[in-house]
């Protein structure tokens, strides 16, 4: 397993005293950046969080690929329901390992499809469960939680879909994943008779794709978790290491922080170039927003700290977004994701068509033209100025996922660290929910049903 990290581009010496790094700046920050992952790997040793363990839980992977042996054979759908943490990484795993939907191949059995219904648009909803067979679909409910609204409503349509059809019988055909003492899924799991599999308290959503929440649907499609889990373990030791060099992760936090909060890089652009890693690129999105997007620092200070993450493919937006980001406000820091071996060359035939503008591609390879697109929209950017730094593994199969999964977690914890803020709650996203507990009626939210009527009477008073 190799993942390489060039932040060349991120220099001073590439963009200017302005947007890139000196340094001195590095130099003077390096010893806080040492700060922030023994600080990190004291909390994370005391227990009180627990995602750089996970790569070592083997008895819980032992279980879930034992599980997975089992089942094998009896569907060919995997149905998802789950919503933010608890579905992201299933989609990074799947799109990763298999390629992006729709050019996965063939589905069977042997070759399972991977549904994930991750909202509540009815006719989302409605059309994948019309598209699976409930005698071959095997559900998986997955909410640490417990009672996630979104994922809670479309269980019941789903449960009962597979009520109607498959009788008493249904209760075998569905596994749950759910912490172990909180929330009604594991009672109703319990009563029905479902599979269950916890969720360890110490390990929050959007940090809990090496848990049940993200093995359990990469042992059901086939994926070999075991390697996913040896590719993590081996950047967690990684991770742990007091030396900027040879700690990726720590480097990149510290020289991403330092983008942020010295040059004003307040938008992070995570830019695959490659389709396989688009769904990680969607999983990033959550964890870096969530977990850094905070209003107080852990001392109680205001901060609005954030650096928003912005998703783009590549080479494909060079075509929707390199324009803004080229001539728009420097603002951004560029994250590229590449990969050296595709799997296939992508071999463009030698015949000449005596055409100038096809000519000059006859006999290169897809391989040749993403790279050469990657590297010159780098030189592009660094030539105007735009700081930019690049992330390249090998390949992406288990081991090379599991280690970057776990690299861009460490990452995130260490830029909290270096904030000073808790990256591992989600105060932000609470009111929303408990409005929306009230207008649903649920129990005990009588009054954020009142603050949400009282926010309507002010909204109807202003004048158009
Ligand atoms: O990162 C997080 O904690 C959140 O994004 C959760 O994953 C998300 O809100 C879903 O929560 P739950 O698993 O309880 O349904």
């Amino acid at each position: 397993m190799r993942i390489h990290f060039d932040d060349t581009n991120l220099r001073a010496e590439m963009v200017g005293d302005a947007h890139g790094l000196t340094g001195a700046e590095i130099r003077e920050f390096t010893p806080r950046a040492l700060d922030a992952l023994r600080g990190f790997r004291k909390l994370s040793e005391d227990g009180l969080y627990g995602f750089p363990h996970l790569p070592f839980q083997t008895a819980v992977a032992k279980e879930i690929a034992a599980y997975a042996a089992e089942v094998r054979k009896s569907y060919d759908t995997v149905c998802i329901v789950g919503i933010g943490g608890s579905a992201l990484g299933a989609w990074a795993l799947d799109c990763g390992l298999r390629g992006p939907h729709p050019v996965q191949g063939e589905f069977s059995a042997a070759f399972p499809r991977l549904v994930i219904l991750d909202n509540v648009d009815p006719s989302f909803v409605g059309a994948a469960i019309e598209s699976m067979n409930p005698k071959k679909t095997l559900v998986v409910v997955i909410a640490k939680s417990g009672s996630t609204a979104e994922t809670v409503s479309t269980f019941l349509i789903v449960r009962d879909w597979m009520r109607r059809k498959l009788g008493d019988k249904a209760g075998r055909r569905i596994a749950a994943v759910t912490s172990r003492e909180r929330g009604e899924l594991a009672v109703i799991a319990a009563r029905e008779n479902y599979r269950v599999f916890h969720i360890p308290d110490n390990v929050g959503g959007r940090f809990s794709v090496l848990s049940p929440v993200g093995l359990l649907p990469a042992a059901l499609i086939g994926a070999d978790i075991r390697k996913l889990m040896k590719g993590a373990a081996e950047m967690t030791h990684s991770c742990w290491r007091e030396n900027l060099d040879a700690n990726i992760a720590l480097r990149a936090a510290l020289f991403h922080y330092l983008a942020w909060v010295k040059k004003g890089k307040t938008v992070q652009v995570a830019f695959p170039y490659s389709n396989r890693l688009w769904g990680t690129a969607f999983w990033f999105r959550q964890l870096w927003a969530e977990s850094l997007g905070k209003a107080r620092t852990r001392s109680g200070e205001e901060i609005h700290s954030g650096q928003t993450p912005v998703a783009a493919l590549g080479a494909t937006d060079q075509h929707s977004q390199v324009q803004l980001y080229m001539e728009g406000p420097n603002d951004k820091l560029f994250s590229f994701w590449a990969v050296k071996n595709f799997g296939a060359a992508g071999h463009i035939p030698r015949s000449r068509t005596g055409l100038e503008s096809f000519d000059y591609l006859a006999g290169r390879s897809l391989t040749e033209l993403i790279t050469a697109e990657r590297v010159s929209t780098a030189a592009a950017l660094t030539e105007n100025g735009r700081p930019n730094c690049t992330f390249t593994l090998d390949r992406v199969d288990e081991a090379h996922l599991g280690a970057f999964l776990q690299l861009l977690e460490f990452e995130t914890a260490f830029a909290g660290e270096l904030l000073n803020i808790d990256a591992f709650t989600q105060d932000g996203v609470e009111l929303g929910k408990r409005f929306t507990f009230g207008l649903m009626g649920r129990a005990g939210y009588e009054t954020y049903r009142e603050r949400y009527e009282n926010y309507q009477k002010k909204r109807q008073k202003v004048t158009v």
